[in-house]
């Protein structure tokens, strides 16, 4: 077995390699866990392995063997912060992280840096099902699950947007995208609005499954490296109101984050789709997801151009693009993306923006 290239204490190789091993089930590759994320006494159906100095990995835990307190107290004898795991084990891995994610969220012992890695690796593992199987009812309940924890992580831990932004992928996935979307916006509604943990389960759902309608839609439009045609963006175009529909015959989703599916594209100044809303009948909900989608899109990698920088980004959603948002909300946005940037906390400097590239 081969062993993982980059070090997994590097927040940003951390998730990559974690994406990677979703992505090849199959392969022979080790990616990292953090080792707070496996609770003593727990059930599992996955091995752990560790990583030796010399680089080696060797077996460490085989499935069949009981995790205790004292095995977790001999990993910390160790030094070690995280331990291997097969990618050909990564579902049992990720149904296990996702069973145990309240948790692990929960636990203020384990630093926020190591929550939010667990937390954005599950959601990535989450909507991967979600929008292989949208209608499924289990799901759906799955993904309340999961946004309750986001929840409960962003209003517990202050600083929980400047980690979960330290990790985010620069690659762009529908799956990592909707979780940064979700995250971002539940952080921008509690500054536009103090509401509380169920407010803000509601619209981190509708954030979480604004994209939804994009599993009918052809993939290869959606990943096509050059510009569209307008056959193509017309296809595009039919994502929220497929969502919508998706959702709203479940029945299980409130309005408001039903409105957040179908509006995320609405524009302030109007010319947005599918309705052609402007101002204020645009719902607020969908008003703050539009800020968060767009900013996430622009600082990632798309199949037809490079990731912003954040600075870039920004100039952008307050020149030519500044009619898309509602002045009041792209102020309270712009504020907290700065306060949480890690480069984003001083006036930029050239190297400062090359080095957020
Ligand atoms: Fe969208
Ligand atoms: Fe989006």
């Amino acid at each position: 077995m081969s062993r993982a290239d980059a070090s997994a204490l590097d927040p940003q190789s951390f998730t990559d390699q974690v994406l990677r091993a979703l992505k090849s089930p199959g392969s022979d590759e080790l990616f990292p866990v953090d080792v707070l994320s496996i609770l003593p006494g727990s059930q599992r159906d996955f091995d752990l392995f560790y990583r030796k100095a010399d680089g080696k990995t060797v077996l460490f835990c085989g499935r069949d063997y009981d995790f205790t307190e004292r095995t977790q107290l001999r990993i910390f004898n160790m030094g070690l912060e995280e331990l291997y795991i097969p990618a050909e084990q990564a579902e049992a891995f990720f149904r296990y992280q996702e069973e145990h994610l309240s948790e692990i969220i929960a636990d203020e012992s384990i630093q926020p840096t190591r929550r939010a890695r667990v937390l954005q690796s599950t959601g990535y593992f989450l909507m991967r099902d979600v929008m292989a199987e949208p209608r499924a009812k289990a799901l759906i309940g799955r993904a309340g699950r999961f946004v309750s924890s986001t929840v409960q992580f962003v209003l517990k831990e202050p600083t929980a947007v400047s980690h979960l932004m330290s990790l985010t992928s620069k690659d762009y996935y529908t799956y990592t995208h909707s979780v940064n979307v979700s995250i971002l916006g539940v952080a921008l509604l509690r500054r536009v609005r103090r509401c509380q943990h169920n407010a803000c389960r509601v619209f981190g759902m509708g954030a979480l499954l604004h994209d939804i309608g994009k599993c009918r839609i052809d993939p290869e439009i959606l990943t096509k490296p050059g510009k569209l045609t307008d056959q193509e963006f017309a296809v595009i175009k039919t994502h929220p109101v497929i969502g919508y529909e998706l959702l709203a015959a479940g029945g299980e989703l409130p309005e408001e984050a039903l409105s957040i599916v179908r509006w995320h594209h609405e524009r302030f100044g109007g010319g947005g789709y599918p309705d052609g809303l402007s101002g204020s009948a645009i719902p607020e909900a969908a008003a703050i997801t539009c800020a968060c989608d767009v900013y996430d899109a622009l600082t990632t990698n798309r199949s037809y151009r490079k990731a912003m920088t954040g600075v870039e980004a920004m100039e952008l959603m307050t020149g030519p693009m500044a009619d898309h948002f509602s002045p009041e909300i792209l102020r309270t946005f712009l504020a907290m993306i700065r306060s949480n940037h890690p480069k984003l906390q001083k006036p930029a400097e050239p190297e400062l923006v090359a080095a957020d590239a």
